[in-house]
C-alpha cells in the first residue's frame, strides 16, 4: 500500500484518493504493451473497445484524466468563439483551469442547475443564433451526476429533454459523466440509455472505479477520430500505456458493485450525522457517494472542526466557511462509517 500515514487516515475528501486493489496491480505488472500513437498497444485498445461497448457508443478514446476528456470533447466539437452552455457550478467551467477559454478558445455561457434539473426554458433562451454581433452557441456541456459537492443524478427524461432541445437547434451535447457509473446505480438506469443521446460522453476510471489512472471519451467513429488527433496535438498522445489502461479494465469489471455499496455506505453516514445536534445533513440531498454538511449551528469554525477531525484520523473536504464534503469510496469500509460518526459525536458534544 501506498504510505503509512495513507492507512492510517480515513479519507473522505474524495473518491479519488483510492489505492489500486491487487488485482489491478498485477493487471499493470503483466500487461501486453505497444506504441499507442501507431496503434499498437492492445491493452490500451481492450480498454477502448470495452469502454464503447458499455456505453453503447461506437468507439472510446483512452485520455489522461477526466478533465483532458472534457476539453477534448470541446475542441472536437467546436470552433473557435463560439458558445457553450455550461452548468454554473459543473466541473467543466469551475475546475479546468480556465481551459474552455485558454485551451478551447470558446465562451462559456453558464446557467444555474438546481438540484441537477436543467430548465430546458431556461436553456433555450441562452442559445444564441449566429449574428453580426453574437457567437453562435455550438454546444451544450452536461454533468451526470452533477453539481460540485452534491453528486445528483439527472432524471432521465430532463437529460433526454436537453438533447431534444438540442438537436431542435443543430447544437452538439457533451456528457460529463465522470460519475455516470454512479448514476447508473442510483437510477437503476442502464449507462446505455443515460448516455444515449449525447454526442460525447466521458467517464473518470479513477473516481468509484478506483482505478488509478485515466478517463475515457466516447462518441461515435468521425468524433473519436478526431478527438484523437486533438489529444495527440495537446501531447497526450500514449507510447506503451497499456500499463496505464490494465487497471481501468480491471476497474471495469469488478469496480460496479462497489459503486452500490458506496451509495449504502454515504446513506448510513449521512443518517448517523443527520442525528448529531447542531449537525446539519439534508438525506434527500443524498443521491450517491457524497454528503455535504454544515456547522453553521456548532459553535465553532470549519477549519477547526475539520482540524479536530484531522487530529482523530478523520480527513474532510472544506467546502465552504460553514460547511464540509465527505464522499464515501472503495477505501471506507463500514466500520470508518460509525468510527467518524463517533468521532464527530465526541468534537460536538466537547464544544
Ligand atoms: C464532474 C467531474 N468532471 C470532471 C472531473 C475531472 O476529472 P479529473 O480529476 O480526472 O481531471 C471531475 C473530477 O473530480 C469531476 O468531478
Amino acid at each position: 500500500m501506498g504510505g503509512e500515514d495513507i492507512e492510517e487516515f480515513i479519507d473522505l475528501r474524495s473518491d479519488t484518493v483510492t489505492q489500486p486493489s491487487q488485482e489491478m496491480r498485477e493487471a499493470m505488472y503483466k500487461a501486453v504493451v505497444g506504441d499507442d500513437i501507431m496503434g499498437e498497444d492492445s491493452t490500451v485498445r481492450e480498454l477502448e473497445i470495452m469502454s464503447a461497448d458499455i456505453l453503447g457508443k461506437e468507439a472510446a478514446l483512452f485520455v489522461t484524466s477526466g478533465t483532458m476528456g472534457n476539453q477534448i470533447a470541446v475542441m472536437t466539437l467546436t470552433n473557435r468563439g463560439e458558445e457553450v452552455i455550461v452548468g454554473n457550478t459543473s466541473h467543466i467551467y469551475n475546475l479546468e483551469v480556465g481551459a474552455l477559454a485558454a485551451l478551447c478558445q470558446v465562451q462559456a455561457r453558464p446557467m444555474e442547475v438546481p438540484n441537477g434539473v436543467y430548465d430546458i426554458k431556461k436553456m433555450e433562451g441562452l442559445i444564441q443564433e449566429k449574428g453580426i454581433q453574437n457567437a453562435k452557441t455550438s454546444l451544450i456541456c452536461i454533468e451526470n451526476t452533477n453539481n460540485l459537492n452534491a453528486g445528483y443524478v439527472v432524471p432521465l427524461d430532463n437529460l433526454n429533454n436537453v438533447c431534444n432541445l438540442a438537436k431542435r437547434n443543430n447544437i452538439l451535447v457533451h456528457l460529463d459523466g465522470a460519475r455516470v457509473f454512479n448514476a447508473q446505480v442510483a437510477s437503476k438506469t442502464p449507462v446505455k440509455e443515460i448516455v444515449k443521446n449525447a454526442d460525447t460522453v466521458m467517464f473518470a476510471l479513477t473516481k468509484g472505479l478506483a482505478a488509478p489512472f485515466g478517463a475515457i471519451l466516447a462518441g461515435n467513429k468521425d468524433i473519436i477520430a478526431k478527438a484523437r488527433w486533438m489529444k495527440q496535438r495537446m501531447g497526450g498522445g500514449y507510447r506503451q500505456a497499456g500499463f496505464l489502461a490494465a487497471p481501468g479494465i480491471v476497474a471495469l469489471n469488478t469496480m460496479l458493485p462497489q459503486i452500490e455499496i458506496d451509495h449504502k455506505h454515504a446513506l448510513i453516514l449521512g443518517k448517523g450525522l443527520a442525528k448529531i445536534n447542531g449537525l446539519k445533513v439534508e438525506i434527500s440531498k443524498i443521491h450517491t457517494n457524497i454528503i455535504s454538511g454544515s456547522i453553521e449551528d456548532l459553535p465553532t469554525t470549519i477549519d477547526c472542526f475539520i482540524g479536530k477531525l484531522m487530529q482523530k484520523g478523520i480527513k474532510v473536504k472544506r467546502i465552504s466557511e460553514v460547511s464540509f464534503r465527505m464522499v464515501t469510496h472503495y477505501g471506507v469500509g463500514e466500520s470508518h462509517l460509525y468510527e467518524v460518526i463517533r468521532a464527530i459525536e465526541d468534537i460536538v458534544d466537547s464544544l
